[in-house]
């Protein structure tokens, strides 16, 4: 198997009133997009910084594209791109000039078609010869996304890429996000936006307080702590429930059945057939699978982590 494009290895930092970061360990694979969730002030941002040599880091150990950045913190850093947070570009530069000078800094040439390539991907064309200060705040992040990409890095993390963002553009990074992976980049993404999450990662970590308390293939996950919920309308109360769906309740006037299915015994589809093989006079049937967002909070209350 091929190395893994990032291996973080027990990575602590720590400021002088906090640790940002505690023995975070995780290993990213090429072609990956891994989506670190956690809330405000976990240590996202830092642990993405001390890949990017924004933040020094404290203890532990980073490789990136299989080179310990102790002993190269340059050549590696040349295939990563970066998306930040925070808004922070020369507003003096028209847009077309700030991705010209991106890959000056990365020291490749200049490339004309994948500069408007990229504009044209980001809706950005008709800005192009704009200063940057004359932008929405959308575009803006629209450019900060052109910028971390413009010199076809291997890696890409994406902090929190589309905070602010209309949904038309939200979609249309989404789309952008699965080219770059079929193509084989790999992304590491931060986001609030749990949908987002839901829709794009093949792997989430869950980071609270400096601590990865989970790192799993989101299927995995969502069948792990996923729930799903079935709620079965009656035509007329009943008296009792059939054996078979004991585990659901109904409710005080006797005409809806609820059942939620956790790890998947009994099965929604277990507890459906013991109401239909008892007769009862069912009218309606519904069935909602739990979102990432449940997933999450219940991972962060300290029940669902890997045990
Ligand atoms: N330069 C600094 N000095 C001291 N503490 C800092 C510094 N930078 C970050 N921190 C602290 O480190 C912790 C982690 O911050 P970080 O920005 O990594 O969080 P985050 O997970 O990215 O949060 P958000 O979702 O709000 O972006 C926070 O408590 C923050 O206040
Ligand atoms: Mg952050």
């Amino acid at each position: 198997m091929a190395a893994p494009v990032l291996e973080v290895s027990h990575l602590t930092k720590k400021y002088p009133k906090l640790t940002a970061l505690e023995d975070v360990s995780v290993s990213i694979d090429a072609g990956e997009i891994f989506a670190l969730l956690g809330p405000n002030g976990a240590g996202k941002t830092t642990l993405i910084g001390a890949i990017c040599g924004l933040v020094r880091k404290t203890s532990g150990s980073i490789k990136l594209l299989g080179v310990d950045l102790d002993h190269d913190a340059i050549t590696p850093r040349r295939d990563v791109g970066l998306v930040p947070q925070e808004i922070n570009f020369d507003p003096f530069f028209s847009v077309r000039e700030s991705l010209d000078l991106q890959l000056g800094y990365f020291g490749r040439p200049p490339d004309r078609a994948r500069v408007d390539e990229l504009l044209e991907a980001l809706s950005l064309t008709s800005k192009a010869d704009q200063p940057t200060r004359a932008l929405s705040g959308g575009m803006k992040r629209r450019l900060l996304i052109a910028k971390a990409l413009v010199h076809r890095p291997k890696l890409v993390f994406l902090d929190e890429p589309t905070a602010g963002v209309d949904v038309e553009l939200r979609r249309d990074l989404w789309t952008y996000v699965r080219k770059l992976r079929s193509e084989g980049t790999t992304v590491v993404l931060t986001t609030h936006y749990l949908e987002e999450a839901e829709e794009l990662a093949d792997r989430v970590g869950i980071i609270d307080k400096g601590k990865l308390l989970l790192l799993e293939e989101k299927k995995a996950l969502m069948k792990r702590l996923g729930e799903r919920r079935l709620e079965v309308k009656l035509r007329d109360p009943v008296a009792t429930i059939p054996d078979g769906a004991s585990a659901g309740t109904l409710s005080d006037d006797r005409r809806t059945y609820v059942f939620v299915e956790r790890a998947g015994t009994p099965s929604c589809a277990d507890v459906l057939g013991a109401l239909y093989a008892a007769h009862l006079p069912v009218a309606e049937v519904s069935m909602a699978p739990s979102k990432l967002e449940d997933v999450l909070i219940r991972v962060l209350r300290g029940n669902g982590g890997v045990s």
